[in-house]
């Protein structure tokens, strides 16, 4: 039974070409002077394009510190990363950035949005440092807010959102430049359950429908059962590395979920306990 995964898995792999993500031995040492951190102790992790990966774990495992290594926002203290095939970890910054802005998209739990910038000008941003042509700006940004469902918001500033669709403007703008690989860091982390659901169901899409390879971290494991794989860390080294089975899908749970009208009626009618206050 073992053997039959193990080859069907080898045989996916074989036909998936170069692996979007490789790392070789991966270590990350901060050093504070007098303290230091090893907070990657020997990572060894291939990710094929078109795979959906969940990266779970104890706070403090190392998580964030893999994705800023994934995402070219800093490089390992040793061992070496592959990106589509060429080893990235000599790049100085510049070259880093470069690459970022070409192959990456990244989405943070805090939503990251310039407040007194509309959701479209928002989106539009990453295109600037792309170099991007003016006039294909705003196009590509309207492509992207249209790509989460958001077309109808592009002029309404972040505080006229919601939390869930602040998140949205900030999965339009990782993907604005055309990325092959998203990564995201706890981007549930803000967002009660349904719209959590609903971001997972936006991160399925992307990777059914356009092939896009997704890593996101996540402490919840439902979320969790929306990716494909799954991997956990302590203490700086990856424990386990799953297929996860009886994949959730988002599209199929929404419909199940109440709505949060319905969930305000019912807690109402349940006497329940949102207009309690303390003194
Ligand atoms: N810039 C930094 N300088 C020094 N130490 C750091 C830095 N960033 C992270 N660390 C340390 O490295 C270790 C791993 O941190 P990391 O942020 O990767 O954890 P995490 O798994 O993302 O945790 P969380 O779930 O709380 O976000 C921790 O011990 C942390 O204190
Ligand atoms: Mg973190």
């Amino acid at each position: 039974m073992s053997s039959s995964i193990a080859t069907s898995s080898a045989h996916q792999n074989a036909a998936k070409g170069t692996p979007t993500i490789r790392l070789e031995d991966v270590h990350k040492m901060y050093d504070l002077g007098e303290v230091k951190v090893h907070a990657l102790r020997g990572v060894s992790l291939t990710i094929y394009p078109g795979e959906f990966v969940a990266v779970m774990g104890a706070s403090g495992s190392g998580k964030s510190t893999l994705m800023n290594i994934l995402g070219c926002l800093d490089k390992p203290s040793k061992g070496r990363y592959f990106l589509d095939g060429s080893d990235v970890s000599g790049l100085t910054k510049r070259e880093l950035a470069g690459i970022r802005s070409r192959k990456i998209g990244f989405v943070f739990q805090q939503f990251n949005l310039l407040a007194r910038t509309s959701a479209l000008e928002n989106v539009e941003l990453p295109t600037i440092y792309a170099g991007v042509p003016l006039a294909e700006r705003a196009k590509r940004a309207k492509e992207a807010l249209e790509r989460v469902g958001l077309s109808d918001r592009a002029n309404h500033f972040p505080s006229q959102l919601s939390g869930g669709q602040q998140q949205r403007v900030a999965i339009a703008r990782g993907l604005v430049n055309r990325p092959s690989l998203l990564l995201a860091d706890e981007p549930t982390g803000n967002l009660d359950s349904r719209t959590s659901v609903e971001i997972m169901d936006i991160f399925q899409k992307l990777n059914d429908e356009q092939g896009l390879t997704v890593v996101i971290v996540t402490h919840e494991s439902d979320i969790a059962q929306y990716a494909k794989r799954a991997l956990e860390f302590r203490d700086g080294k990856m424990r386990h590395d799953i297929a996860v089975q009886n994949r959730l899908i988002a599209a199929q749970v929404l419909p199940t979920l109440p709505t949060v009208e319905e969930d305000d009626i019912a807690e109402a009618l349940a006497g329940g306990t949102a207009t309690v206050t303390t003194p």
